[in-house]
């Protein structure tokens, strides 16, 4: 596998690979034990602004870096966030005291990660089922980033129960792998992130096929990549009905969950971190909590939810200045909720 310019020395005649991967492992550790999770506010320009102004905020650059800072700045955040993830406007963009946004992530305890796919588009001929993009020119965005303190990256690929074919599931995988390898190179964490779509009216059985199959096909593509395992953070969906189906409880979601985990992700992988994929923060939290009490657990398992943790803080913000302090606590309540989850 290539390696960085920084990871040879040069010895007289002898060239001494020293590998980074222990830096890479330590992050991925950092990032999902001791309760703590990675917190997703890395929505891109369009999604975050839709959801300002659904809740009546216009959205402009200044509106969306307002919300990052109100949730980043939130009092005690690192006490159960160990990451939060950018987007690429955030980690340019500056708090109101100066300081860049991944600057006073790690100022604050926290580390930084950047999304560096670039969204998803239809796979022609596969019934629109999806297909990320984002692989050209990603070394070089990469290095920019590590440059400016990234410490760990996201890729998500998107499966639908109803569109992911063996063929779908392996041109996504392939991506992803491609991606991690990348980062790896560039001595960055990734995030991969294989979602099965929680939207429809599916039984569980569906996810936990999609699941399993997307999760398999990912795990090969990684090792033909030579994805060094030990050096990443996989953020899965739980395996449950589809939002619009019957309910299945929080222990039979855990059950499932852990079925298909177990069966398709190596013991080398150092931590899990879950999306909420539209879950309450109540129904998340008590599938994380019922997850985390199963015995013999070979990973890490945590969460990096977006909207469960930030639903409520961006409602009770609502764009008023005179309301930071309660968004705040909205947001610091759901992430303490969360992370009291991941211990059991
Ligand atoms: P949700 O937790 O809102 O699903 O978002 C997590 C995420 O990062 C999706 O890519």
């Amino acid at each position: 596998m290539q390696r960085s310019g920084a990871d040879r020395i040069l010895l007289g005649m002898t060239t001494i690979v020293r590998t980074d991967r222990p830096a890479l492992t330590e992050t991925a550790l950092q990032m999902t034990s001791g309760g703590r999770g990675v917190l997703a506010a890395d929505e891109s320009i369009k999604t975050m602004s839709a959801r300002l102004e659904a809740e009546g905020i216009p959205a402009s650059d200044v509106t969306r870096r307002d919300y990052r800072e109100l949730l980043l700045t939130a009092d005690g955040l690192s006490e159960s966030v160990s990451g939060v993830i950018l987007a690429d406007e955030t980690f340019g963009q500056e708090l109101g005291d100066g300081r860049h946004f991944p600057i006073a992530a790690r100022e604050l305890g926290i580390l930084p990660g950047i999304k560096v796919d670039t969204g998803t588009t239809p796979l022609p001929g596969q019934d629109g089922a999806l297909i990320t993009e984002g692989l050209d020119g990603l070394g070089g965005r990469l290095a920019s980033y590590a440059d400016r303190g990234a410490a760990f990256a996201k890729w998500r690929a998107v499966f639908d129960v109803g569109t992911t074919t063996e063929y779908v599931a392996r041109a996504n995988a392939h991506a992803l792998a491609r991606y991690a390898a990348l980062c790896q190179e560039h001595g960055i964490v990734p995030i991969v992130e294989p979602e099965v779509l929680c939207t429809g009216d599916h039984p569980l059985a569906a996810s936990a096929e999609t699941t399993g199959l997307a999760l398999t096909t990912v795990f090969d593509e990684l090792d033909r990549a030579g994805v060094d395992l030990t050096g990443i953070v996989l953020k899965p969906n739980f395996v449950t009905p589809g939002l619009n189906a019957p309910k299945a409880s929080a222990h039979d979601i855990a059950a499932a969950t852990f079925e298909v985990l177990v069966d398709t992700v190596p013991a080398a992988v150092p931590g899990i971190a879950f999306l909420s994929g539209g879950h309450p923060t109540e129904d998340v939290c008590a599938f994380l909590k019922e997850l985390s009490a199963v015995p013999n657990r070979p990973w890490n398992v945590t969460f990096s939810f977006g909207r469960a943790l930030v639903s409520s803080a961006l409602r009770a913000w609502g764009g008023d200045a005179d309301s930071i302090a309660a968004a705040q606590r909205e947001l610091r309540e759901n992430c303490r909720q969360a992370a009291a989850a991941a211990l059991g």
